[in-house]
């Protein structure tokens, strides 16, 4: 019988099975005071802020200053990712590998259906069809998130394509993410009042990787809520992407064209609030080089008929560190803001205005973002170090043409970098896509500034992927093995980056921002075999001369710290490097254990 002539419940824009028994569950669970089905529309858009500003969630920024924008200041105790609470609940523990917090599936299931059951009381529950990536792109993945969050959902409008032709693009297809969501605040009676941020104390934000499904509980902020971002297009996606033989990365891409009008494209994982956004929008300092956006922050790759890797950003929008964007850091992104922006944990100005750290000229008073009377004498910050703004990628005035194509972008390099005070150069070429995994495997961030030569106070974070990956780190290292093999002379080149040297006396050596264009030309050049480098026990370093520094206020010796080799800072990371790979025990290919045993041999 065909699945067609059923008939929908009413609101359903679909006829899908699947969808249907997923949506059931979820209300005989939740039990909503009523089912509303996304459409993806403008109007429901407008609906839903206005239904942010009526429950006191939210606020109407001034329309003059930020037009069809809003406030949202959120609950002390819900501010960021929640790493701790994080699960990864595949059926064998070792399928989470030493770096997941890993729980029983079944019992996971039992532990939430309590938490669940009832917890939209009193609420709508929202169905959100929405598509990572350009809906129909071979590279693109679907979802279905249901959700009790007004201010989820508005945020899923902007950094996803929600909307009624990803029913038509899902057809029967059981081929989508199933996600569950709720803030677990019920409005138990009728009387039961609510309060501007529902939140729980509890907090659950599990993935169950088999069976491609995320039940999130008791967080409404970030990556815990916005269940496209982190929970379905890193840590889902990368098991999808593992079974599958393709690439799913915390990784902004972006194009660079030279002077003759010749463009590549650069891929480059950073951890979390470590650069993503600034590099993607940077504006280029070296004359007649241009740089646009693909995407700050996700990248999936797959291989392309040529054998190359395309990418796509499967967002649709940024949701950006507000703290320390300002014109002279990032001007691109503050002129994404104008308008159309949904704003959380900033200061609130006194004409109605946002505010945030580095913005710029520090106001007399502001309504800080606990909704507290705030002045430069108050010794606090005004806006939370993880206050967020959430834009649409079009507002970008650098976004690149070929950011919504649907074959994708093919990847000349891939970019590897932390904070790093000390031993890591400003740029290294790896010598192999094999010598580039590695790089990447041991790439570390220092949180805080540490003292020249001390080299302790670092966590690794593997590829920047540590708190996304959804199975074993070692299989994943694996992964990025066997896509090389596959891949072979055609996989892009792979750098390591840093742009956190610091000096004695805990300054910055290399300016970053707009000046890290000098790095990514010597990087296009390398693509295209023009820029000359040298070898070292590490790998490929800028030859003297090769790096364009004209018109650069770098001290000549700061320049040759910045790109030589400190031998004895590697060989004193040697024994640590070894310590992270052990945490991987059999899993750690065998491949990255013979990279580490050359490098130890070249330093000597
Ligand atoms: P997530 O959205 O959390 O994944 O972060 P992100 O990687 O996009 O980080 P973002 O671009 O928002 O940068 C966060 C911080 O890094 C800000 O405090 C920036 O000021 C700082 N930063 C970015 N680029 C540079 C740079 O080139 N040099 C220095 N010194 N700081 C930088
Ligand atoms: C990150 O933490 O890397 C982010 C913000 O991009 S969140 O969406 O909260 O994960
Ligand atoms: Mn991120």
């Amino acid at each position: 019988m065909s699945v067609q002539s059923k008939i929908a419940p009413e609101g359903a824009k679909t006829t899908n099975p699947k969808v249907l028994a997923f949506v059931e569950e979820a209300k005989s669970l939740f039990k909503p005071e009523q089912v509303m089905w996304c459409d993806g529309s403008k109007a429901e858009y407008q609906h839903l802020l206005k239904t942010l500003v009526d429950g006191g969630t939210a606020m109407w920024l001034d329309p003059e200053k930020r037009p069809n924008s809003i406030l949202v200041r959120s609950d002390p105790l819900d501010v960021a990712r929640v790493e701790d609470q994080t699960y990864i609940c595949s059926k064998s523990k070792d399928d989470a590998g030493p770096t997941n917090n890993w729980f029983d599936p079944a019992e996971m299931k039992v532990t939430l259906s309590k938490l669940y059951d009832g917890a939209m009381a009193g609420r709508t529950m929202y169905v959100v069809p929405y598509s990572m990536g350009p809906v129909g792109s071979p590279i693109a993945g679907i979802g279905v998130m249901v959700t009790d969050s007004a201010y989820a959902v508005a945020n899923m409008h902007i950094m996803t394509r929600v909307g009624d032709k990803v029913w038509k693009a899902l057809g029967n297809s059981e081929d989508f993410v199933r996600g569950m969501h709720t803030v677990g605040y019920p409005l138990s009676t009728p009387t039961t009042a609510d309060v501007p941020w529902p939140c729980n104390k509890t907090k659950y934000i599990s993935h169950f990787p088999e069976t491609r499904e995320i039940w999130s509980y008791g967080s409404g902020y970030g990556g815990n809520a916005l269940l496209g971002k982190k929970c379905h297009a890193l840590r889902i996606a990368s098991v999808k992407a593992r079974d599958e033989g393709w690439m799913a990365e915390h990784m902004l891409i972006l194009k660079l064209t030279n002077p003759e009008g010749k463009s590549k494209f650069i891929a480059a994982a950073f951890p979390s609030a470590c650069g993503k956004t600034n590099l993607a929008m940077l504006n280029p300092t070296i004359p007649g080089w241009k740089a646009e956006t693909i995407g700050d922050d996700i990248c999936w790759m797959k291989f392309g008929a040529d054998g190359r890797l395309y990418a796509i950003n499967p967002e649709t929008g940024f949701f950006g560190v507000a703290p320390g964007t300002s014109d002279e850091s990032n001007l691109n992104a503050m002129k994404t803001l104008t308008a159309n922006c949904i704003y959380s944990n900033v200061a609130l100005t006194d004409d109605g205005d946002v505010w945030w750290e580095q913005m710029g000229t520090t106001p007399d008073h502001t309504v800080d973002w606990m909704r507290r009377s705030w002045t430069p004498a108050s010794g606090r910050p005004a806006a939370h170090p993880n206050a967020r703004f959430t834009a649409p990628a079009s507002q970008c005035p650098v976004i690149a043409k070929e950011w919504e194509d649907p074959k994708g972008v093919p990847i000349d390099a891939i970019l590897f970098g932390g904070r790093r005070a000390t031993v890591v150069p400003l740029v290294t070429e790896a010598l192999n896509w094999l010598h580039g995994t590695f790089l990447g495997s041991i790439m570390a961030s220092e949180k805080t500034a540490a003292a020249a030569g001390k080299i302790g106070d670092l966590r690794r974070d593997p590829m920047a992927m540590l708190p996304f990956c959804g199975y074993h780190m070692g299989d994943y290292f694996a992964h990025w093995v066997k896509m090389g093999e596959k891949g072979g002379a055609k996989m892009p080149k792979i750098f390591y980056v840093n742009w956190f040297r610091k000096n004695d006396a805990g300054k910055f050596m290399w300016p970053g921002y707009a000046e890290n264009s000098r790095v990514l030309k010597w990087i296009f050049e390398r693509c295209d075999g023009t820029a000359k480098a040298v070898d070292t026990p590490i790998g490929k370093l800028p030859a003297e001369g090769s790096l364009d520094v004209k018109g650069l206020k770098v001290a000549p010796d700061d320049l040759k710290e910045l790109t030589h080799v400190d031998k004895e800072g590697w060989k004193a990371e040697l024994p640590l490097i070894k310590e992270h790979f052990a945490t991987f025990g059999a899993k750690l290919p065998k491949a990255l254990s013979d990279e580490l045993a050359s490098l130890e041999k070249r330093l000597g």
